[in-house]
């Protein structure tokens, strides 16, 4: 389960998630946003262990001290909130190798098998996938949006939201260039009021109803690499036998 503590125009009621999800017996919470700290006691006298998403290396050392179990590392190309500082996975996994003892997942840009052996490679214990599960059958989002996932390139994602330091990485559509028109015109002008429109409310018309041109949604630079609406058991089947491959092949022809 995901936790997230994002800037909200009214906090969502955390504890009660939390007295919810351990109830429900959820074993493991991927937190992300705002510090996990305030809600760490609760979590671990429940036994859940708390992966904490980073999109830095000094976030993770902190998430690490303050007793997060694991840490996500969200690399630059990330669909929806890569942060700030603009490192992509190819650095920011290494850099996190080097200095983190938790265990940790590479995350953003992760699609196949190739994703899998490479992010081992860097030093990841394993990977998360944010993009590639929503085109999957049992992803419950319209069709529309499974489309759309399939139909984008890499060059297709835009970052909104920079000026108010809340970076999101979203799909082009009509609503994010209205979006991206706002921003340009107000520069640091901007609040969050001026863009209302293109950001809020907009999940249920595109997730629920398939309007995928209404406003910005996250989406990863990766949906360049998604060809198809696999189900979750043929994606993973399909990774696993591709990571094998590559393994057994490629990497041992390197040694021969
Ligand atoms: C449609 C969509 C919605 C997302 N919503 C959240 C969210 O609510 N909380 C969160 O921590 N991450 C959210 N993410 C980010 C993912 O959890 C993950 O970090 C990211 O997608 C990884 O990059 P990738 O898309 O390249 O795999 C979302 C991503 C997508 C594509």
């Amino acid at each position: 389960m995901n936790l997230t503590f994002l800037p909200a125009f009214q906090a969502p009621p955390y504890p009660e998630y939390i007295a919810a999800l351990i109830e429900g017996g959820i074993k493991a919470v991927e937190t992300a946003g705002r510090s996990p700290e305030p809600y760490l006691p609760a979590l671990k006298a429940a036994g859940v262990k708390v992966i904490h998403k980073c999109t830095s290396v000094r976030h993770s050392l902190k998430a690490e001290k303050i007793g997060c179990d694991a840490i996500s590392v969200d690399g630059f190309e990330c669909g929806g909130h890569p942060g700030e500082d603009d490192i992509p996975n190819f650095i920011l996994l290494p850099r996190a190798a080097e200095e983190l003892k938790v265990p940790f997942v590479a995350s953003g840009g992760m699609a196949d098998g190739r994703s899998l052996v490479a992010a081992l490679a860097l030093g990841a214990d394993g990977i998360n996938m944010g993009t590639r599960f929503v085109a999957t059958q049992e992803a419950p989002v319209h069709e529309n949006v499974k489309q759309a996932i399939v139909n984008a390139t890499e060059l297709d994602t835009r970052l909104v939201m920079r000026q108010l330091r809340n970076t999101e990485r979203v799909l082009n559509n009509e609503g994010v260039r209205r979006l991206l028109e706002i921003e340009r015109a107000k520069g640091d002008q901007l609040t969050i009021n001026d863009i209302l429109d293109q950001v809020a409310g907009i999940y249920p018309r595109v997730m629920v109803d398939g309007q995928v041109d209404a406003g910005a949604w996250s989406c990863g630079m990766v949906a360049g690499l998604i060809h198809d609406v696999p189900t979750v058991g043929e994606l993973i089947d399909r990774m696993m036998a591709e990571a094998e491959q590559i393994i057994r092949g490629r990497l041992a022809r390197v040694l021969n």
